[in-house]
């Protein structure tokens, strides 16, 4: 019997993953962490609605920032394979809570790693590095072999998680595979993050409830591509022969100012823009309303303009490759604002 641990279980990634390995008849156990307020389970209403799914998940309170939360779980729940997704994820914040994001990104790693170590070093490890490791590199796309310049707190205690698990991987021979990640969304994205914040806000302009919305660097270009495909590769990594590092991406490479575009076609505006950098504004072609301005409170104090993965290794040893384009990942996001 497959047992998994998945901490962050209630984030985007955490919540896809855990409904692929019920699919695949693991047992799945969660961490979320206490809070004193009514946190909706919302990710996880699938997981909840499917009746054969009651005896095989279970979501236990943990904080990957205690080690007697973390060490005792591993104990108890034996498993074979950690998910370790729990992060502090938002860039913008790390530089508001950067020691707070450093406990939670860096030292959070080494202790779930640790904990494996010293309690049964046969547990494989999937650790959810990031393509914000690359920062500003100069190169048009970025792989394996791609060195990293972190420019933010979260991407320098990302660091520091990529470096420990291979560390541990070849200092005690330990399965940990570090899986470089570029951007990946979905409907489950949080809203504090650029796509899902667009798509929510053209839905309250479709409302009505606002005029216009706030954006940062518009000219910014990710390679984004749809989580719940992505998190198939997590399982894969740790199915093989041998632990590694694997980028997964789409190859692609969008602005900013592109999502805006094409998401704001879903209800049939076209955007068009004019003036530049804090002026600059996006309005509505046919009706001439502006629709989006710049605040320069979602400047990051270093920016980072531009990640194009080259996932081509992922492609020759896991035999995955991204489904999901561009277009398509905007219409799945839009028409889950409209649903609901
Ligand atoms: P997410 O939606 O922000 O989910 C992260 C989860 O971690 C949240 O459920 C959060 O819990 C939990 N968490 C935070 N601090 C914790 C703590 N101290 N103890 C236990 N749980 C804690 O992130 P995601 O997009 O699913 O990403 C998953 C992982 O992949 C993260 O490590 C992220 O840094 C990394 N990553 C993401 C992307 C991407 O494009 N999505 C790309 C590369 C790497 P609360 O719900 O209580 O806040
Ligand atoms: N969040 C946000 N809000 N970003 C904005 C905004 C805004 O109002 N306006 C422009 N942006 C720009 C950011 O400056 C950034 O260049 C880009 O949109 C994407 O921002 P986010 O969606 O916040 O994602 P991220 O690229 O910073 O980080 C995400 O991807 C990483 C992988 O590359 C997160 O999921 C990280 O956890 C992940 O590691």
């Amino acid at each position: 019997m497959n047992v998994a641990l998945i901490t962050g279980v209630m984030g985007q990634d955490g919540s896809y993953l855990a409904e692929y390995l019920l699919k695949k008849n693991y047992i799945v156990h969660g961490v979320r962490r206490y809070s004193s307020t009514n946190v909706e389970l919302k990710n996880l209403n699938q997981i909840k609605k499917n009746k054969n799914y009651s005896k095989k998940f279970f979501l236990h309170y943990g904080d990957v920032t205690d080690t007697s939360s973390i060490f005792s779980l591993i104990k108890k729940i034996k498993p074979n394979e950690i998910y370790n997704l729990a992060a502090q994820s938002h860039v913008l914040t790390s530089f508001q809570a950067p020691e707070y994001t450093s406990q939670v990104d860096a030292i959070s790693q080494l202790r779930v790693i640790e904990g494996v170590r010293q309690i049964n070093s046969r547990i494989k490890i999937y650790q959810a590095a990031t393509s914000e490791l690359y920062g500003n590199s100069d190169t048009k796309f970025q792989n394996e072999k791609t060195p990293f310049d972190p420019v933010s707190p979260y991407s320098a205690a990302k660091l520091y998680g990529f470096y420990i698990s291979k560390i541990y991987r070849t200092a005690y021979k330990m399965f940990i595979c570090n899986g470089i990640l570029f951007n990946h969304e979905s409907p489950r994205r949080g809203s504090s993050f650029v796509t899902k914040k667009i798509t929510e806000n053209i839905k309250r302009i479709a409302n009505k409830e606002i005029d216009c919305f706030y954006l940062g660097n518009l000219n910014s270009k990710r390679d984004w591509g749809y989580a719940k495909e992505y998190v198939e590769t997590m399982w894969l990594m740790l199915q093989q022969n041998k632990a590694d590092d694997y980028v997964i991406a789409t190859g692609k490479v969008y602005s900013v100012k592109d999502f805006v575009e094409e998401a704001f076609k879903y209800i049939n505006i076209k955007i068009k823009w004019r003036g530049k950098g804090l002026k600059e504004v996006g309005y509505d072609t046919k009706t001439k309303k502006i629709l989006i301005k710049v605040d320069p409170y979602y400047f990051r104090p270093n920016e980072l303009d531009y990640l194009r993965g080259d996932w081509s290794k992922s492609r020759k040893l896991l035999k995955w490759k991204p489904k999901t384009n561009f277009k398509d990942l905007v219409r799945i996001m839009m028409q889950s604002e409209f649903k609901k």
